[in-house]
């Protein structure tokens, strides 16, 4: 019989399964909740003294022995197996080899569903607060280049087909921006992580006099949870968590998918450096954008996890039911997953690739982009917007059959479309006044854009 049948198995004739007791076990994933677990039985040890449901001798008895685990455990030489079922029963059958008897007061007016509620909250808590400041790296890298880069031009597309010529800091700054709303949506679901269950018990509360809001504010929570079932069987937090990383994730593989569409030889607008590119094992010329491939891989991972966990609480009736285990390696995962993705990326943009100025010139003077330019010049002139479009639908038409860009028409040829053309449409035209004259609000003109990076500098100040 395993170390926890022993603790439950007085109802017990004969042992688990060996193979029922892996299965069982979630020891080998959630022991990445240990500190957490640690910390939390420790705000639990305290309150119970406070409480006078323990004495407070018997209070710091309790509090040494988890910080001598916690010791153990950062020396490597806290390894608990199968046999322990979970990181919680793990723990107090360590405490109660530490201290004795004492160790046994330790599970007192509180339940493994509350203890795992509380542990998953406070792992959550400051895995959110690390990736909040991973995502403000990210910001700050996009933020330096695109201020490199506010003259650079590059063409802007839809259906990926040409559209309009856009200010390469435009194009990046809204990356930034996603970034931003990513940064305040994981403030937000921190909110509802930062809630305390410690104390609703198993299900009902418990017949202790215990002080839910005293152990809560030693934890740091900011308020604790109002109902006892709802404390013990919400996951939402979880699932908020992934749907936000979620949302990280297409943000990061969209950026990915560009990186990727630019580093290769067809659009040549970026050039990957060794130290963030790969090679082919058989072919000598490749450089393989790996990096961004791998992000726009990995983000399907997270939308897993986000919809496994979706259908796994959808079913469940109150309150705690074993599928909630379930919760956590995709968690975890989703977690690990964002954390990897955002420091590659960060690393990638930072350092990793450089925009080839020369094709990105070239790119811009050498389609159709400045057409909308030629229609607005006459609009406005007065000619209806409407004309103007279907007079230059035909000059592209004729211009593209004779080989020409509309900068190589002459003027006597303009005039002829149209009298209102003079020798100023030739400046009009030039992919840098296309860029420079679209200067309404939140629009890649050169105005616009370096107000757009003095306003995402201080939007970075805000914590
Ligand atoms: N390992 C369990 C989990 O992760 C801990 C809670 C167990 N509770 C129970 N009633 N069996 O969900």
């Amino acid at each position: 019989m395993t170390q926890t049948q022993q603790t439950w198995s007085q109802r017990f004739e004969s042992a688990l399964h060996p193979t029922i007791t892996r299965f069982n076990a979630s020891i080998n994933f959630d022991i990445e909740l240990i500190e957490y677990d640690l910390t939390g039985s420790i705000a639990h040890a305290k309150m119970l003294a406070k409480c006078g449901i323990i004495s407070s001798q018997e209070g710091e008895q309790l509090v040494t022995g988890l910080e001598q685990i916690r010791q153990e455990y950062r020396q490597g030489k806290f390894n608990p197996d199968v046999d322990s079922e979970d990181v919680h029963f793990a723990v107090e059958h360590r405490l109660v080899e530490i201290i004795g008897d004492v160790g046994k007061k330790i599970h007192t007016g509180r339940s493994r569903n509350d203890q795992v509620g509380t542990d998953t909250r406070l792992y959550l808590r400051s895995q959110i607060e690390l990736i909040r400041q991973q995502l403000r790296e990210f910001q700050t890298v996009l933020l330096d280049i695109a201020e490199k880069h506010v003259e650079t031009l590059i063409p802007g597309y839809t259906h990926l087909q040409r559209a309009q010529p856009l200010s390469l800091a435009h194009h990046l700054l809204a990356y930034f921006h996603m970034m931003q709303r990513d940064w305040e949506r994981l403030g937000d679901v921190y909110t509802r992580v930062n809630i305390s269950p410690l104390g609703c018990g198993a299900l009902a509360g418990t017949t202790f006099p215990i002080d839910r809001h005293y152990s809560a504010q030693l934890l740091h929570f900011e308020k604790v949870y109002d109902n006892s079932l709802d404390g013990v069987s919400d996951r939402d937090f979880v699932i908020e968590f992934l749907s936000a990383a979620s949302l990280i994730m297409v943000h990061l593989s969209r950026l990915s998918e560009e990186v990727i569409l630019w580093s290769s030889e067809e659009f040549g607008f970026v050039t990957l450096k060794d130290s963030c590119a790969t090679g082919s094992s058989i072919m000598p010329q490749k450089k393989n954008p790996d990096v961004p491939e791998l992000v726009r891989g990995k983000t399907g991972r997270v939308f897993g996890h986000l919809q496994a966990m979706l259908v796994m609480m959808k079913g469940l009736p109150l309150a705690y039911n074993k599928d909630l285990q379930e919760d956590k390696e995709g968690l975890f995962d989703g977690v690990n997953t964002v954390k990897a993705c955002l420091s590659a990326m960060t690393i990638l943009l930072g350092e990793g690739l450089e925009f080839c100025d020369r094709r990105l010139a070239e790119a811009v003077e050498s389609d159709f982009s400045n057409a909308t330019d030629v229609a607005d010049y006459l609009a406005a002139r007065g000619v209806p917007f409407r004309e103007a479009y279907n007079l230059v639908g035909k000059v592209v038409k004729t211009s593209i059959a004779a080989g020409k860009l509309l900068k190589d028409l002459s003027l006597s040829e303009w005039k002829q479309l149209h009298p209102k053309f003079e020798n100023d449409i030739y400046e009009a035209i030039s992919p840098r006044q296309v860029v420079a004259a679209r200067n309404s609000y939140g629009g890649t003109g050169f105005e616009q854009v370096a107000l757009a990076l003095q306003a995402a500098r201080s939007q970075m100040e805000v914590n």
